[in-house]
C-alpha cells in the first residue's frame, strides 16, 4: 500500500533536498554490481530489471516495522536507484578478524529471523521478481524444497558483505539483488552457509583457520531457532543447495556475464563442489553439532 508522501515504486523520483551533498564516494566492490556509490546519506545503484520488485519487497518491509532495510527513494537524474544509507560496518571480500565474533554471529540468526517475521504475508504482485536464468532451490522449484516450508519472499545473498554491523552487533541488511520467493529455511541455511562459514577448510579465508565450523553452525541454529525438525534436514539441504548453486553460478555466467563471468572464471565452481563434498563427508557431525 503506498502512502500520500511515498508514490508508487515506478513513479517515485528522488528530489535532493537542497544544498544537499554531492559528494561521491565509491563503496567497496561486491562481487557483481558495478557503480555503487554513496551521496551523503544515500547509497546510489544502477536500474537493474529486479529493482522495482526489490523496491516494493523494501516498502513492504517498512510497512512492517523492520529497521534492518534501507528505503528506496526513488530514481535520480541518472536513472539510478537511491536507497538510504545504513551507518556501520560491512566485512571486505575476504572478512577481516572482527568477523570471527560469535556475539556477531548470533545477531546475524537474530536479524535475518525478525526479517522472516516482518517478510511474511508479502506478495508480490504489480512486480513480479525476475525470471531467474536457471531453476533455483530457493524458489520452491524441487520437489525437497517444498517440505521447507510455505513460500516466503527473503533477502538469499545474507554474506558478511552484505551484512551492516554497528557496535559489533548485525543491525542491517544491503544488497537485496537476490531476493525474491525462497522459503524460511532456505534463506537461513544461505546466511549461515556464509557466515559460519561453511566450506571445505581449504577455502576458508585467511586467518579463518581456527574457528570451528560446527560450533559456529549451532550458535546461528540456537540464535535463528531452526526447529529439531529444520535441524535434522540441513546437511541434505546444503548439499543439495550447492549442487543447484554450481547450475545456476554456471548459467548466469554464461548468459549475464560480467560479475558471474569473472567470478566463474576465478574458480567459484570448484570451491561450491569442494563445499558439497565436505558436507557429505561431514554430515553426520553437523548433525550432532545441531542436536547435542
Ligand atoms: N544501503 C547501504 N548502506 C550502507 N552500505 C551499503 C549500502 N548498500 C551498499 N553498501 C556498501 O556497498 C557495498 C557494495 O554494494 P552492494 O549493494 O552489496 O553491491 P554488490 O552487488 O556489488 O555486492 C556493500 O558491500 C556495502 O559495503
Ligand atoms: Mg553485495
Amino acid at each position: 500500500m503506498s502512502t500520500p508522501h511515498r508514490p508508487p515504486v515506478e513513479a517515485r523520483v528522488y528530489v535532493p533536498a537542497p544544498g544537499e551533498t554531492c559528494d561521491v564516494e565509491l563503496m567497496p566492490a561486491g562481487d557483481v554490481t558495478e557503480g555503487v556509490v554513496r551521496v551523503g546519506g544515500t547509497i546510489r545503484r544502477p536500474h537493474q530489471s529486479q529493482s522495482l520488485a526489490v523496491a516494493a519487497y523494501l516498502d513492504w518491509l517498512e510497512d512492517a516495522g523492520f529497521d534492518g532495510s534501507p528505503r528506496f527513494l526513488g530514481r535520480d537524474a541518472q536513472g539510478r536507484d537511491v536507497l538510504t544509507f545504513l551507518p556501520g560496518a560491512c566485512a571486505g571480500a575476504e572478512p577481516e578478524s572482527w568477523v570471527q565474533s560469535e556475539e556477531l554471529l548470533a545477531s546475524v540468526g537474530r536479524l535475518v529471523r525478525r526479517l522472516h517475521g516482518a517478510s511474511a504475508g508479502f506478495v508480490p504482485d504489480a512486480h513480479p521478481f525476475p525470471d531467474r536464468p536457471f531453476p533455483v532451490p530457493d524458489s520452491g522449484a524441487t520437489a525437497s524444497a517444498a517440505a521447507d516450508g510455505p513460500v516466503l519472499v527473503c533477502h538469499l545473498d545474507v554474506t558478511p558483505q552484505n551484512v551492516v554491523v554497528r557496535d559489533g552487533l548485525a543491525l542491517g541488511l544491503v544488497d537485496f539483488d537476490l531476493a525474491g520467493p525462497a522459503t524460511a529455511l532456505r534463506d537461513s541455511y544461505n546466511a549461515a552457509m556464509h557466515w559460519v562459514p561453511l566450506r571445505a577448510p581449504e577455502d576458508v579465508w585467511p586467518g579463518w583457520a581456527d574457528t570451528d565450523p560446527f560450533r559456529r553452525l549451532r550458535i546461528f541454529a540456537d540464535a535463528y531457532g531452526w526447529t529439531p525438525e529444520e535441524r535434522r534436514r540441513v546437511p541434505a539441504l546444503g548439499i543439495e543447495a550447492a549442487e543447484l548453486s554450481y547450475g545456476r553460478m554456471q548459467e548466469r555466467a554464461r548468459t549475464l556475464g560480467g560479475g558471474w563471468a569473472r567470478m566463474w572464471d576465478e574458480g567459484v565452481g570448484g570451491l561450491i563442489l569442494r563445499r558439497r563434498d565436505w558436507l557429505e563427508a561431514n554430515a553426520g557431525r553437523l548433525l550432532e553439532a545441531l542436536s547435542g
